[in-house]
């Protein structure tokens, strides 16, 4: 039985999309059963319904946190979804959330964790003049950006960068991360053990 994955989106859609390529693999270890956009105009919930995965919009406009949170809960639990991979989804969690799904719940996030948190990532990767950049996976925690990392990769920052052409490279490199980090953990070949992820081939 593969491991029952939920794609939370608020955009485009890039990392689903190689999401849904690689488990289209007969060998991957985890399948993608419901795509969930805070965002009714999400692109990703086009790559959804072209792959024949059920999409649905939950609209976080008008709704206190604990509330939006509790929708989101309600169509992962329906699903019977085991791990959830966020993706571009731009909401932050209740911390009651977050426990709730903590060791099976995991983000991207376009940098080299734990440097250059939260949003214009590469604008923050520009300014500091750093020569390495990159992408994580982690498991989430209730801070943001903060939860143990499960896989990293670097790319160069080169001195003619601009915001595009670095965030065009840094999501090739997270295109081939996500997919390698959520069949780690489908596997349970990574698992959050308190504060910290357990390795094992
Ligand atoms: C990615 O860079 C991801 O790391 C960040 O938001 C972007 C989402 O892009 N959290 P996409 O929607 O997957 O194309």
């Amino acid at each position: 039985m593969r491991v029952r994955t939920a794609v939370l989106i608020s955009g485009r859609g890039s990392n689903l999309q190689a999401l849904i390529e690689a488990a289209a693999a007969p060998d991957f270890p985890a399948e993608i059963v419901l795509v969930i956009s805070n965002m009714p105009g999400a692109g990703g919930l086009e790559k959804a319904q072209a792959a024949g995965i059920p999409a649905k919009v939950v609209s976080h406009k008008g709704l206190p946190r604990e509330v939006f949170d509790d929708a989101i809960d309600a169509a992962l639990r329906e699903a019977n979804v085991q791990i959830v991979c966020e993706a571009g989804f731009m909401r932050i969690h209740s911390e009651a959330f977050v426990r709730k799904w903590q060791g099976r719940i995991i983000n991207i996030h376009p940098s080299l964790l734990p440097d250059f948190k939260g949003t214009h990532v590469h604008e923050q990767v520009l300014a500091a003049g750093v020569k390495t950049s990159g992408c994580t996976v982690h498991f989430m925690v209730p801070d943001l950006d903060a939860g143990p990392i499960i896989a990293q990769d670097n790319v160069p920052v080169l001195p003619d960068d601009t915001v595009d052409t670095l965030s065009a490279r840094v999501l090739e490199a997270e295109h081939k991360l996500y997919p390698k980090a959520l069949r780690m953990v489908a596997e349970g070949k990574a698992k959050l053990l308190g504060e910290r992820v357990i390795f094992r081939d």
